[in-house]
Formats: structure tokens, sequence, C-alpha cells
């Protein structure tokens, strides 16, 4: 299942719905853990935020695996591949104004990497679009937390676009 909000409040309501007992969390964006803190004592997080603010914050998070970077590069993606190689759910908030096709691609990259059961995302733009849109009658639905139809591309191996796209990713 796929759940897409905006206001923070929904976000939180639809992971606390769906983290089961000892499921594997990865959070993308916990800042400094308001959701993480209701979530983790039934679950295991891997969580991941770039602010300086989370780095301290984080600490007093107890029982949750905590990563300072930026969730569109290779590496960090690589540093969580190493903790866990699969998540039940894939909890993705980068800032609900946060531009919407970073998020959609942060969520393609890492979701066709861990195969989550649910993605739960919080951002403006992309609720606006599904909202908005149209749909043709074609079957193209997902009952997993990712895109069944990237399901057997594997491991990305870089997130090529992401340097094109952002110039303060260049090295
Ligand atoms: C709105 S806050 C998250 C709030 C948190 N999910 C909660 O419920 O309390 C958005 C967070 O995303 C982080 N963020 C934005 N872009 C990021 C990126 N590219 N890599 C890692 N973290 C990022 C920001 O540092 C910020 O802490």
């Amino acid at each position: 299942m796929i759940r897409l909000s905006y206001d923070v409040k929904n976000y939180r309501r639809d992971l606390l719905e769906l983290v089961g007992r000892d499921d594997t969390v990865i959070e993308l964006g916990c800042h400094v853990g308001g959701t993480t803190k209701m979530i983790s004592p039934k679950c295991n997080v891997v969580a991941v935020d770039n602010s300086p603010e989370a780095v301290d914050s984080m600490k007093s998070v107890e029982d949750v695996k905590f990563i300072s970077g930026d969730v569109r590069r290779h590496e960090v993606l690589a540093s969580v591949f190493k903790i866990t190689q699969s998540c039940d759910v894939l909890a993705i908030d980068l800032g609900g104004g946060y531009h919407p096709d970073t998020v959609f691609k942060v969520f393609y990259i890492w979701s066709s990497t861990f195969k989550p059961k649910h993605t739960v995302i919080r951002n403006r733009g992309l609720l606006e679009f599904v909202s908005s849109a149209s749909l043709s009658d074609e079957d193209c639905l997902t009952d997993e937390g990712y895109l069944e139809s990237y399901h057997d591309s594997g491991i990305p191996p870089l997130i090529k676009e992401f340097e094109l796209w952002t110039p303060e990713l260049k090295k």
C-alpha cells in the first residue's frame, strides 16, 4: 500500500496504522524524531536526516539506528543497506512542501531497493498531482509499497539524475 498526505497529523496516523509489531521501518527525514518516537516502541527504525539538529536529538531516541546524511546520495542508501536489506514500511517526509519530483525520485530509488510492504509519503505537490489527475482505466495498481512495474530492476547503481539536477551534489 502507498499512502500520501500533506498534513503531518495524517502522515503520523497512517504510519501508526500501518506499522506492525517488530516491523523494520526506514524513515527518511526524521528531523528531531517527532514521528520516530511515536513508532519506535513497537518496531525497529533506521532513521535518516541531513540536518545538524537531528544529530544530537536522535542520540536520545532509544533503539533507533540514526544515519546523518542526504537521502539523495547513493552512499547513504548503501549505509542503510548494510544495516537492513529490506523493510516493512518506508516513511518519507522531507518537508511537506519539498519539490515533488525529488520526493518521487527518492521514493522510487529507496522503495525499489528495499521493497517495502507499505510506503507512507508526506508531500503536498505529489498529493495535489495525484488528487487532481484523472486516471485511465488501465490496470496499473500496486498493493505493495513500491511500484510493481519496477519489481525486478534491482538496486539502482547510482542516483545519476540527482547529480544532474542538483548542483549542490556535484563534487
Ligand atoms: C518536516 S521535517 C520532518 C519531520 C518529521 N518527519 C516528523 O514527523 O517530525 C523534514 C526533514 O527532512 C530533512 N530532509 C530534507 N531533505 C533531506 C535530504 N535530502 N536528505 C536527508 N534529510 C532531508 C530535513 O532536514 C528535515 O529534518
